[in-house]
């Protein structure tokens, strides 16, 4: 069956890992990719695949209530699935207001298009990729199921959260036909380096400081990106109208655990003694509102939708660090420009 999808933020991380996997799974399905190309937006990411003749690059603002009109005016959209966001915790705690625009303002403006455009057609999809971080902070026992009750703590989560809400508010007033996903930490190629892996598996490369905060207690359940690329596309076209489904590696680490085996693997993969880069672990002042700990129930996905993730932990993260190594260009690319004052502001004067 032919169908036109909109893929909002398919320049990102999990977003091109996403239009890849549609646009080689289904070549009948036409993917345009509508993406601000923000910092954390390449093209790159997708120099495989942009030349399929199934998918198109749109450049475009999702708060630009205009401009997603008359894209949906004129284009005949069958779904969107949605990860266009502002999507750094620590960015959110120094401009709050960034991810309110772009996580609050920009949905409503995707679902007002959605609303208006789609009025009265069958067969129509609004998929919007959420965290687990709406759930809040977890004690040391404990999961989110998706019964648990949201309580977003940093300005990013409060954003994701209040996005999740609109969502669900179209889809109960309007009827828009919509589901929901809200993940964990995702891993994996392509993964912008201010976020913990790529930035430990960098700094490594250059011989810099591993930022941990605070004592490195803090806990997430990290998945493989591509297993997250397959929930949305199991998701996608076998979830129910109006649910919502967490998705999860079942695969909880402590912060400080994780840097050292990304240092074990870092200085196997690096030909150095082992220890080595462990040297460089410092303990630097913690995140304000630093959340606890994450762990997902992806129990409803796995029984209801038959998805499970692929990859073992170890196996993921040594093919991440070969990637980081085998791509040295692309970490410069993005790191060059706006990055390098961030980086410096964030962490040197910590
Ligand atoms: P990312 O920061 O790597 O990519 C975000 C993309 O959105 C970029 O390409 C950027 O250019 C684009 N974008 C930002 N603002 C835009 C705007 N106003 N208009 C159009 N495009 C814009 O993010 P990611 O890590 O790939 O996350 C994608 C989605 O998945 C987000 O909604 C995020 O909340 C969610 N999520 C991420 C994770 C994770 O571990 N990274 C886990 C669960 C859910
Ligand atoms: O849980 C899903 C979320 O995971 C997504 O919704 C977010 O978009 C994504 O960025 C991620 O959020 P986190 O805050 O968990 O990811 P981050 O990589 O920033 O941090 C992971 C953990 O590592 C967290 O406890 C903070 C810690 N950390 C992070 C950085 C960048 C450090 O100790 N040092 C660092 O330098």
């Amino acid at each position: 069956m032919l169908k036109k999808i909109l893929i909002t933020g398919g320049a990102g991380f999990i977003g091109s890992h996403v239009v890849r996997l549609f646009l080689k799974k289904y070549p009948n399905y036409f993917i345009h990719n509508l993406d601000a190309l923000t910092y954390a937006g390449n093209l790159e990411n997708l120099s495989d695949v942009e030349s399929l003749p199934n998918y198109q690059f749109v450049k475009g603002d999702i708060t630009d209530e205009q401009f997603v009109n008359d894209l949906f005016a004129q284009e005949s959209y069958d779904a969107v699935i949605h990860l266009a966001a502002e999507s750094h915790v620590d960015r959110s705690i120094k401009d709050p207001l960034a991810f309110v625009r772009t996580n609050v303002l920009g949905t409503g403006v995707l679902l007002n298009a959605a609303r208006r455009f789609w009025k009265g057609s069958a067969g129509k999809l609004f998929y919007h990729v959420s965290t687990d971080e709406v759930y809040g902070s977890l004690g040391e026992n404990g999961l989110f199921t998706e019964e648990t009750p949201y309580d977003p703590r940093s300005p990013y989560s409060a954003s994701k959260a209040a996005s999740d809400h609109l969502v669900m508010a179209y889809h109960h007033t309007y009827d828009l036909p919509v589901v929901i996903s809200n993940c964990s930490n995702n891993y994996g190629s392509y993964h912008f380096p201010e976020k913990l892996i790529p930035l430990m598996i960098n700094n490594i490369i250059h011989n810099r400081s591993l930022p941990v905060y605070g004592q490195g207690e803090n806990i997430r359940d990290w998945l493989w990106v591509e297993d997250h690329a397959r929930a949305i596309d199991v998701i996608f076209h076998t979830g129910k109208v109006g649910e919502t489904y967490n998705v999860g590696g079942f695969n909880e680490w402590r912060n400080i655990d994780l840097v050292h085996l990304l240092c074990r693997i870092m200085d196997l993969k690096l030909g150095k003694p082992e220890g080595t880069s462990a040297k460089l672990i410092s303990f630097v002042t913690d995140r304000a509102g630093h959340d606890l700990r994450y762990a997902i129930d992806a129990t409803k996905l796995q029984k209801e939708l038959g998805w499970a993730p692929s990859l073992q932990f170890e196996e993921g993260l040594e093919k991440t660090v070969q990637w980081y190594l085998d791509h040295p260009d692309w970490v410069r690319h993005v790191t060059s420009g706006e990055y390098l004052s961030y980086y410096q502001e964030q962490y040197e004067r910590r």
